[in-house]
């Protein structure tokens, strides 16, 4: 007999109990590509894979090295972290990025998608409330929105925003999917509507160290935030980084949230509570990821020259690049519906995301990742040009 027949309640997690979590989440997109990665595969020179932003060259000696000599760590780590990470998380923030933060002002995290995923949760949003993000964006703020039951909303501009029902604002500079940079007085701007209506800004600022044709700052920048002005500088603002692409370090799940004190605070008690917390030895890595400047600016050498190679060779193709002045993508369009480009390119064994896994506004757009090989790359470029 069947547990879940008319007589028995389907236990919790089956299909048709009352609430499922996954009935309230969108369709996970990436099965849709996966025709195309079948095609793209059978090409007699392989696969050409830009459809993911994941890294492919080696973790920097350094960090591995830290990591390797973190491995006796038999105790529980805190959820803060040691002193030495939140100073090393601090520090770094004051020299590349320019913002005047503390070590009391940061919060490690298990990487930043879980962040993003669960932010809005563990701040005790809810239904009403509604959360929003912009129109061509990373599909994980939608799902934050989802998981606790608030409105997920998409914006071009700020002022297309109701302030009284908004409670959480993600900014996204350098942007995932379109590799725009917001400059200093957009961002300003939206600095001030989001203080003005008290609604919570988080920017998402994980592709910061990746400007190419732009200089992407922070909402943590006094030029952006203002001036301190009796320790209120960084109030009803979080940045949220990673140390993923920057220094290759996608499989340790590496990455942080600063800004608001107060909320920062309260992310630390409810996440006690929850356990989220990042092993000892990505504690340790993460110090010495932050501490060392070279492996970035090496890593940046490797993805300017893949980009300036594949952009040359899809423009040459016929395809037109807009915005991607930073980022590890290059947001490109043929001026027809994204599929047809994928099946295009999938059959020269290219394989790239389609633009509306971004958004709808994305359906003329592919997204090329420019996180595949030397070799890879290439290899692509040779077959673009036919
Ligand atoms: C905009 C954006 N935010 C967050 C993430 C999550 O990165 P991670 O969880 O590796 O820190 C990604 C990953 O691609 C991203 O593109």
């Amino acid at each position: 007999m069947s547990t879940n027949d008319s007589t028995h309640a389907p236990f919790p997690g089956h299909p048709g109990a009352a609430r499922r979590v996954s009935d309230l989440l969108p369709v996970f997109p990436w099965d849709k590509l996966e025709p195309y990665k079948q095609t793209a595969l059978a090409h007699p020179g392989g696969l050409c894979d830009f459809s993911v932003g994941t890294p492919v060259d080696p973790v920097p000696e350094v960090i591995q090295k830290a990591l390797a000599a973190a491995t006796d760590t038999p105790g529980y780590p805190t959820v803060w972290g040691p002193v030495e990470l939140r100073e090393a998380v601090a520090g770094w923030l004051n020299r590349r990025v320019g913002a005047e933060i503390g070590p009391q002002a940061v919060l490690p995290t298990v990487g930043s998608k879980e962040l993003v995923a669960w932010l809005p949760t563990q701040l005790g949003l809810g239904p009403g409330d509604q959360v929003a993000y912009p129109r061509l964006a990373y599909p994980t703020y939608e799902v934050g929105a989802r998981l606790c039951g608030a409105e997920p909303v998409e914006y071009d501009s700020v002022d297309e925003l109701d302030g009284s029902r908004v409670r959480l604002l993600w900014v996204n500079s350098p942007s995932n999917p379109t590799g725009r940079v917001l400059g200093r007085d957009e961002l300003r701007r939206t600095v001030a509507w989001a203080r003005e209506h008290r609604v919570l800004l988080v920017s998402d600022e994980c592709y910061l160290e990746l400007g190419w044709e732009a200089d992407p700052v922070s909402v943590l920048h006094p030029d952006v935030c203002g001036a301190d002005e009796q320790g209120r500088q960084h109030e009803g603002l979080l940045a949220v980084h990673s140390l993923s692409k920057r220094s290759n370090l996608a499989g340790y799940r590496a990455s942080f949230v600063a800004g608001d004190p107060v909320v920062v605070r309260e992310l630390l008690e409810v996440r006690k509570h929850g356990g989220m917390i990042v092993p000892a030895p990505v504690q340790a890595a993460t110090i010495a990821a932050l501490a060392d400047d070279a492996h970035v600016a090496e890593q940046r050498g490797r993805y300017a020259a893949r980009r300036s190679a594949l952009r040359a060779a899809l423009e040459a193709y016929g395809f037109r690049v807009e915005h991607s002045e930073a980022s590890l993508y290059l947001w490109v369009t043929q001026d027809r519906p994204c599929w047809e480009t994928v099946a295009e390119l999938a059959a020269l064994g290219i394989l790239v995301a389609p633009g509306d896994f971004y958004g709808p506004a994305g359906e003329r757009f592919v997204r090329v990742a420019f996180t595949a090989t030397d070799e890879r790359v290439a290899a692509a470029v040779e077959r673009l040009r036919g």
